[in-house]
């Protein structure tokens, strides 16, 4: 049984100041994912939207879509404080605090219920518990506009299929190449807080709560990228 994370214990104050370095080395494609999220959000949102951000970590995608729209503004929420802390200094050297505000603390905390225009989860639903999953995705979408976006990037996988196993060891190889001698325990730190739901069953929760046309636009190794528009 995979733990439950504490955000400010496993994204602490040392985390947090290394993240950005770190990050792409652990998640194959990280820099592209951002550019696929541009990519997605770019044909469906117009002038003005606002953007719900769930699991913000240091706020790289907020960077990335505040800079392909001058016009979009951000609810950045992140329950870890020093991630915070960082993604603040970011945001007010990119010049833009006044396009960016913070909720610390988890999605069911935030008072701001919207309509939101669209909403991102990169790199956060594997650390939800599969039976707290569709609590989430209920929670994103009650915020959201009828027709707006949800994209998601995470590892998925069904443990008991076939293909699991090859794909996790793919992301192993992986950081064998950029984290060297530091890949066995990262690793081993990184597979103790996966939950993981097969791709089927993340599409009835999410139809479950009211998102139809469910698209898995990326796949690299464990890792997936989806669009589901709220019904
Ligand atoms: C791997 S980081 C991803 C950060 C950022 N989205 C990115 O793409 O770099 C995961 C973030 O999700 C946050 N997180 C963990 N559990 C969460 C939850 N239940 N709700 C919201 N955020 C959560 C963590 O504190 C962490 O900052």
């Amino acid at each position: 049984m995979p733990s439950v994370i504490n955000p400010n214990v496993q994204f602490d104050g040392e985390m947090s100041v290394r993240y950005d370095c770190f990050v792409p080395k652990l998640i194959p494609d990280y820099v592209h994912l951002h550019e696929l999220l541009v990519a997605q959000l770019g044909i469906a949102l117009g002038k003005g939207s606002r953007i719900l951000v769930v699991g913000a970590g240091t706020c790289t995608e907020v960077l990335t879509l505040a800079d392909f729209d001058p016009t979009w503004t951000f609810v950045a929420v992140e329950p870890s404080a020093p991630m915070v802390s960082v993604a603040r200094e970011r945001i007010e050297a990119a010049g833009l605090s006044d396009r960016v505000s913070f909720h610390v603390g988890t999605l069911g905390t935030l008072k701001d219920q919207g309509p939101f225009d669209a909403a991102t989860a990169i790199l956060m639903m594997h650390f939800v518990p599969v039976d707290q999953k569709a609590a989430v995705f209920e929670d994103i979408a009650k915020r959201l506009k009828t027709n707006a976006p949800l994209v998601m990037v995470h590892p998925i996988g069904d443990p008991e299929s076939d293909e699991h196993a090859p794909a996790m060891q793919a992301w192993r190889n992986h950081m064998n190449e950029t984290l060297k001698e530091k890949a066995d325990t990262v690793y081993a730190n990184v597979s103790e807080t996966l939950h993981f739901m097969s791709d089927n069953a993340q599409t009835d929760a999410l139809s479950g709560v009211g998102f139809d046309q469910v698209v898995r636009f990326h796949t690299r190794m464990v890792f997936g990228a989806w669009v589901a528009m709220k019904g």
